[in-house]
């Protein structure tokens, strides 16, 4: 018997669920997660059967709060991501429908958090939580809040239920405003922003894109590296250093169809583009044109690094491997 065994071997490991994790975000943050904390402690849920993967998933439907509190007790968990949501476009379609699912999966994840007295739950919010009353550029994080769309709404009243939980429950609910995510490894689920990622799949196949926002419509976008960073460095980051509990604007890029456009042809030069603004126009014109993100910096020390055209080059360098794309050439380190 030995006297005494290395501390590390009682150290508690995070058992983490993660709820909507088949969309764009989840699919990343899953794998990322599964770096950090080995791929058995992570266990991976969506509506749909997410297949074989490097670790553990299960069909989980958020609305059903048993369901979800059995995989909390199965699994131990002690982390809960909760990614599952409608997004802007979609919610429109069906408002009501959006906001059920919105805020009762909400719900279920912040009472079994409560309940089972979890260490740490992530709940993202959007850049949709301002409308138009709101500074448009640089938009600050304290700042009124009039979203126009329900997806909005329901991502304004969520803040505030994490900021609830914290301060009346002791719930370390912890939340980032995404702006528009940008990424190849996985398709966007249905938002105003999704122009941003599908029109890098037309321009590495050479076929033409028709944008459904006009060509001068400024949103805040983010890279998927830097967000899938952000939202570990906030997560990492000591409880005592946030001084926000709703959630925390965040900031990577700004620019419009236009000036991706640009930055595209940079690298392919005879892409093609043409404009047919849509209804999800009027909800991009109720965005923020770029964000003042300078809480984030000073609590906990969040930088973006990637600018458009080192996004831009990144995307097309992958996209291209997938498409089987033989003219773009390795982005510059
Ligand atoms: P997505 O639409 O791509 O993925 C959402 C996932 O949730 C889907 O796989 C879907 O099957 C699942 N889901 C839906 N209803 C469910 C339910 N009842 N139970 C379980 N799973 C359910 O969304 P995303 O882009 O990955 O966004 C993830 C989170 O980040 C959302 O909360 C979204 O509001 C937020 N966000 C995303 C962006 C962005 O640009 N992608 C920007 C701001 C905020
Ligand atoms: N990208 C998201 C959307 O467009 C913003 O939350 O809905």
């Amino acid at each position: 018997m030995p006297v005494c065994c290395p501390t590390k071997l009682f150290m508690k490991q995070d058992r983490i669920l993660i709820i909507g994790a088949g969309g764009q975000i989840g699919a990343v943050l899953t794998e990322a997660l599964r770096e950090v904390h080995q791929p058995d402690n992570v266990i991976a849920t969506d509506l749909r059967d997410l297949g074989e993967q490097e670790g553990p998933t299960d069909v989980l439907d958020a609305l059903d709060g048993a369901a979800l509190e059995a995989l909390v007790k199965k699994w131990r968990i002690n982390q809960i991501y909760h990614l599952a949501a409608i997004l802007s476009a979609n919610g429109e379609k069906n408002p009501l429908w959006a906001w059920d699912i919105n805020m009762r999966s909400l719900f279920n994840v912040l009472e079994i958090s409560r309940q089972r007295q979890l260490s740490k739950v992530y709940y993202p919010s959007s850049i949709a939580v301002f409308g138009r009353e709101a500074s448009h550029f640089n938009t600050p994080q304290y700042e009124v809040l009039i979203p126009e769309t329900v997806y909005g709404i329901s991502k304004v009243a969520g803040e505030n239920w994490a900021n609830y939980y914290y301060r009346r429950y002791g719930v370390d609910v912890r939340s980032i405003r995404y702006p528009g995510i940008i990424g190849y490894q996985s398709m966007p689920g249905g938002g105003t922003t999704d122009y941003a990622v599908d029109i890098y799949h037309y321009a590495v196949q050479n076929k033409p894109y028709e944008c459904f926002l006009s060509a001068h419509t400024r949103l805040p976008m983010l890279y998927m590296p830097d967000a899938i960073r952000g939202t570990l460095e906030l997560m990492e980051a000591p409880s005592n250093r946030l001084s926000v509990r709703t959630s925390y604007n965040l900031a990577g890029m700004s620019f419009t169809p236009e000036e991706v456009t640009a930055s595209i042809r940079k690298e392919v030069p005879a892409f093609k583009i043409t404009h047919k603004p849509d209804f999800r126009q009027a909800i991009a014109d109720s965005w923020p044109a770029s964000i003042d993100d300078s809480a984030a910096r000073n609590d906990w020390g969040w930088k973006p690094e990637f600018d458009l055209d080192a996004m831009t080059r990144d995307m097309l360098f992958h996209l291209a491997a997938k498409y089987q794309v033989e003219n773009v050439r390795a982005p510059m380190q």
